[in-house]
Parts: structure tokens; sequence; C-alpha cells
């Protein structure tokens, strides 16, 4: 007979940080992620990823009692949904309680790289820096320049909102018409390549996939500005690195700031690494202390509603 008052176990990825294992270990018994690669466990009944490891319908398998896939975070381009669809296990994600935490990201890399802050930063810390000089470290201009949105969704809207606030002109391209957007905060629709050749700003806010992948390529980043800013807040392969290195290394555009690479981290000693044009962070859309919190308790909620058979509070549709 099953003991009613047992946890359940569930596979987690790792590292997980020290407040989400407390957090999870209170309601599941963990085991490791190595348990998707060989095996049969019965008595495993979820999936958590942190990380973004890959998961696809061959180590589901592994779990045959499996309820429920419950991700940190919004994005699940690593996660096989469709072998998840078709094996009746909905698959959990955290829309909404990051949205602001991110569209800051945006707007801070955006703001870095067109003012040249990480560059302005290293340079007041140097033994170079013995006078002040009103002709150096020229940056482009921010306030009435054009923001073109590629993806006016959640974190679309937010950063719009930024920018509508830093007296930009905003654009946006999207599958479908916001004419609430429109109305409510001013933003012009835009075709792909109107966005591309009037923008002063891109920043790219969609999700990673097949339709998505490489979306900017030589072709779109030679239909941008020489002066235009490019900045990456979705996921690497959005953005076909060959295409953006070689872009700012011939300084086609002015310059680019990416959260996201692909690879993600990108080898040390790849080119990309070495240019002045490029502002880099890893990946730290979210990365602020309260929005974590908030995805932990909203992915905890979706893992603990599949286990016990509730529909999820947000669940990824295909
Ligand atoms: C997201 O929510 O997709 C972020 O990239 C963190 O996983």
């Amino acid at each position: 007979m099953p003991n009613a008052s047992a946890k359940p176990n569930i596979v987690v990825d790792s590292p997980l940080s020290d407040s989400l294992r407390r957090m999870l270990s209170e309601r599941c018994e963990l085991l490791p992620w190595s348990a998707t690669e060989q095996g049969t466990h019965e008595s495993v009944t979820g999936i958590y990823t942190f990380g973004h490891p890959h998961l696809d319908g061959s180590m589901m398998d592994h779990f045959p009692e499996l309820k429920v896939i419950s991700n940190f975070g919004v994005g699940v381009d690593h996660i096989n949904v469709a072998d998840a669809i078709s094996r009746d296990i909905p698959v959990g994600n955290t829309p909404g309680v990051l949205d602001g935490a991110t569209a800051d990201m945006a707007f801070a890399l955006l703001m870095a790289a067109g003012r040249k802050v990480v560059a302005g930063d290293r340079y007041a810390r140097s033994r170079e820096f013995t006078v002040y000089d009103p002709g150096y470290m020229l940056g482009r201009e921010i306030h009435s320049q054009t923001l073109g949105i590629i993806g006016l969704g959640r974190i679309g809207y937010q950063i719009a909102r930024r920018a509508i606030g830093f007296d930009m002109r905003v654009m946006y391209h999207n599958r479908h018409r916001h004419e609430n957007a429109e109305q409510q905060i001013g933003v012009q629709y835009a075709t792909f390549d109107e966005l591309l050749q009037q923008s002063d700003y891109v920043v790219i806010s969609v999700p990673l996939n097949d339709e998505t992948r490489g979306m900017i390529d030589a072709i779109a980043l030679n239909q941008m500005k020489s002066t235009a800013i490019l900045i990456n807040i979705g996921r690497g392969p959005l953005v076909d690195t060959e295409a953006i290195t070689t872009a700012l290394q011939q300084k086609r555009i002015y310059a680019a700031a990416l959260d996201v690479t692909d690879p993600e981290p990108l080898p040390r000693d790849h080119p990309l690494l070495a240019l002045d044009n490029v502002t880099l962070t890893p990946h730290l859309g979210s990365a602020t202390e309260q929005t974590r919190h908030r995805m932990a308790e909203l992915s905890i909620e979706n893992l603990m509603c599949g286990l016990t058979d509730k529909a999820l509070i947000h669940e990824v549709t295909p």
C-alpha cells in the first residue's frame, strides 16, 4: 500500500539555489537529474527544471507515472513540449511574474550600450583616466530616438512603457497587431523590414521556436541603420552568432547588447568577446531577488497542482 503521507518523488536538475532546494524539499523528495538517463523510475511523478536542462520524450519515458513537468522560468525551448503533450503530461512555466524585471534589464542594456556605461566604468577605474575630456566616449542619444520592439508580448509591452517614459518613439512588430496597446500607449505597428530600417534601437523579445530561430541574420542586420543598436533579451539562437559577430566587427551596426548568446556561454576565445561594441550579460533578464522568489513560488505551485491532479496555474500550450 503506498504511504499517503509520503512526499512525492520528483527529479530536479542542479545546481538549485539553496532557498529553492529548501522550498522544494519541504514538499517533495528530490532525485538527481541522472534518473532521466537510465532505468525506469515508477515512483517519480514530477520533473522540475531550473537551469534549462534539455528534456525530451525519451527522457520522460524513464518515468511511466509522470504527471507534471514544471519549469522555473517562462521560456521552455529546452523542453520538448510536443513530446510532453503527446504523453498527456502538462508543462508549467512562470509568465507574468518576471515581465517587469526583464523589461528593466532590456532597458538597462539599451542604456548601457547607447551611453557606453560599461566602457565608462572600465575607463573610470583605469590608470588612463587622468583628466576629463568632453570629446571622449560619446554615445548615442536615447530620448527622442526610435525603439523597435520585436515581440509585443507581456515583456515587450513593459519595455514599450519604459521607452515612452523616456520620450522615445516606439514601433513594434508582432504576429498579431495589438490595437489596444496602440491606443493606450501610442506604439505603432511596423512590418519586420520597416522596423529594422527605421529603428535606432531594436529589442528582441520573442520566444525561441522554429519560426523565430535565427530571425536576426545577416540579411536582417544589413537592413539596420549603421547607427543602430541591437538588444537581445530573449534567447541566444534568435540571433545568428556569426552574423552579429561580423556585423559588429565591420561596424555594420553601432553596437549590440546581448543578455543571451548562442551557444551560452560562448567559448571563452570567441571573437565576440574581444569586441568593444558589444555589451554582454550572463542571462540576467529576470535575475532580481524579488522576481526569482515569485518564479520559485509559481513554479512550485504549478508542480504541486500537477502532482495532485489539478490544473496548473500556467500551462504551456503548443
Ligand atoms: C525565462 O524565464 O525564460 C528566463 O530565461 C529564465 O529561465
